[in-house]
């Protein structure tokens, strides 16, 4: 960070007074700069309004970098597209966590180091049966992940490096066994124990999928595409359940309970639960013929319905990770033999007429990550109600790598906004008789 405060500033004034405050100018590697308010309330007494943040860095960061703009997205420096192309998930995630690519002897120690711990406690299995069997499977995600908490009182001290490396290593490397688990409960089938001689996604997907009773086969492309979805999905800058991870974390809370935290956050439709919002959306309109009603419908604000998969607060082009996962989309259907899928032809015709709408043209609404992977996810046989997990897998290695700078960050401190209160002025207390 660059505080070029000697050389640029903003100067605000009050109207109708001759008090004004000058906010030093604080640059960054890229991207705009950012006016410091810390003293506007002690120089002229006044807050800044933002609902939402949409105007406001609310920390320093080195990990993840958007331009909305232009469509660019990049992870430590690196392009999206170079990664999902050309790295894996772990190493990625080593990326996130440490801020370089490893060498090849930091990345076999890295995967094997993560690799170490997927399994669960064994006490963990039993938190299952107290979950009904139709419960979502983010619920189970929250209440799990939080639970690790009681079984790592070796990893609560957050000012010990070495305990926020090893937390780090347990929560990526048991994220995938929990929500495995979590589907495995939802329909009856026995626990897969997790495979450490498979990768990340190989092994994700063979406890979500294999069963005790058939020999496994792995399937690369599937793999492959697996392992690209968690890519794209590994880290977003300052977005709603990564400020929820770090919120939570100013307070010095644990890391297992900041990352259920992130969990619930992101279990939204507004968030994480766009994917499965747009195949249910998709199943909705039906057939081709009846989309210029449902946008109609969308444009009209007609029982707030959005045009879910499209949108983004800080994209206002097209979501680089949209196009990857176009592509990914084509290579899973054309693996599992799916020449024609009526919701992938439904999905494309409409995000054709939808660009070429003046409304969603007029107010820069393109697709975002999620308008393709719900669709990846259903023919890889995920059911709507995992793909919110799948995105919490890939999510908890940018949320503990966000965490863990936070926890480094010398400026830190507690987050606690303020607002602007429209409640009643002081009153005094009338007794119920009086009222
Ligand atoms: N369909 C229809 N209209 C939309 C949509 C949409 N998907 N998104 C925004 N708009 C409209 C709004 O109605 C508003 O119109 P107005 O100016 O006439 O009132 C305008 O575009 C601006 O919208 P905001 O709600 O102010 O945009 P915001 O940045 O707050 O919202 C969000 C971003 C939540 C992602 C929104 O675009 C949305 O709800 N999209 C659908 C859900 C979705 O796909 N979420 C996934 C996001 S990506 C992720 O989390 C991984």
């Amino acid at each position: 960070m660059n505080d070029v405060a000697s050389k640029a500033k903003v100067t605000v004034t009050m109207d109708g007074s001759n008090r004004s405050a000058e906010l030093p100018l604080i640059t960054g590697t890229i991207g705009p700069a950012v006016a410091d308010i810390r003293k506007l309330y002690a120089d002229l007494g006044i807050f800044t309004y933002d609902p939402g943040y949409g105007g406001t860095a609310a920390c320093e960061s080195k990990i993840t970098y958007i331009d909305g703009d232009q469509g660019v997205l990049l992870y430590r420096g690196y392009p999206i597209e170079q990664l999902a192309e050309k790295s894996t998930f772990l190493e990625v995630a080593y990326l996130l966590l440490n801020g370089e690519l490893p060498t090849a002897a930091e990345r076999t120690e890295f995967d094997r180091g993560v690799m170490h711990h997927t399994m669960l406690h064994e006490q963990l299995r039993r938190f299952y049966d107290g979950f009904r069997r139709d419960a979502h499977p983010m619920a189970v995600m929250c209440g799990v992940v939080g639970a690790l908490s009681a079984f790592y009182h070796d990893s609560l001290d957050i000012n010990d490096p070495e305990v926020r490396r090893i937390s780090a290593f347990r929560l990526i490397a048991k994220v995938p066994t929990i929500a495995a688990w979590a589907y495995k409960y939802s329909i009856g089938q026995p626990f897969m124990y997790p495979r450490n001689d498979l990768g990340y996604a190989a092994n994700f997907l063979y406890m979500m999928n294999a069963v005790p009773t058939v020999p496994w086969q792995d399937n690369e492309i599937l793999t492959r595409a697996m392992d690209r979805i968690l890519i794209l999905h590994a880290d977003h800058e300052q977005n709603a359940s990564t400020s929820t991870v770090r919120l939570a974390g100013s307070t010095g809370a644990n890391p297992f309970a900041c990352i259920a935290a992130g969990i619930a956050s992101l279990w939204g439709p507004a968030h994480g639960g766009a994917n499965e919002a747009v195949l249910k959306m998709l199943a909705e309109i039906g057939h081709v013929k009846n989309i210029p009603d449902f946008l109609a419908r969308v444009k009209g604000k007609d029982g707030h319905a959005r045009l879910m998969g499209f949108g983004h607060r800080v994209y206002k082009n097209y979501d680089p990770r949209a196009k990857i996962m176009q592509q990914t989309c084509h290579e899973v259907l054309a693996e599992l033999g799916i020449q024609d899928d009526p919701l992938l032809d439904l999905a494309q015709e409409l995000e054709r007429i939808a660009l070429s709408d003046d409304y969603f043209v007029s107010r820069k609404l393109y697709p975002n990550v999620d308008f393709y992977s719900g669709i990846i996810l259903k023919a890889m046989g995920f059911p709507t109600s995992m793909f919110t997990v799948l995105f919490a897998v890939a999510r908890t290695v940018g949320w503990i790598s966000q965490w863990r700078e936070m926890i480094e960050d010398p400026s830190q401190r507690i987050g606690r906004p303020r607002q602007i209160y429209t409640g009643a002025a002081q009153r005094d207390y009338i007794p119920a008789e009086r009222r």
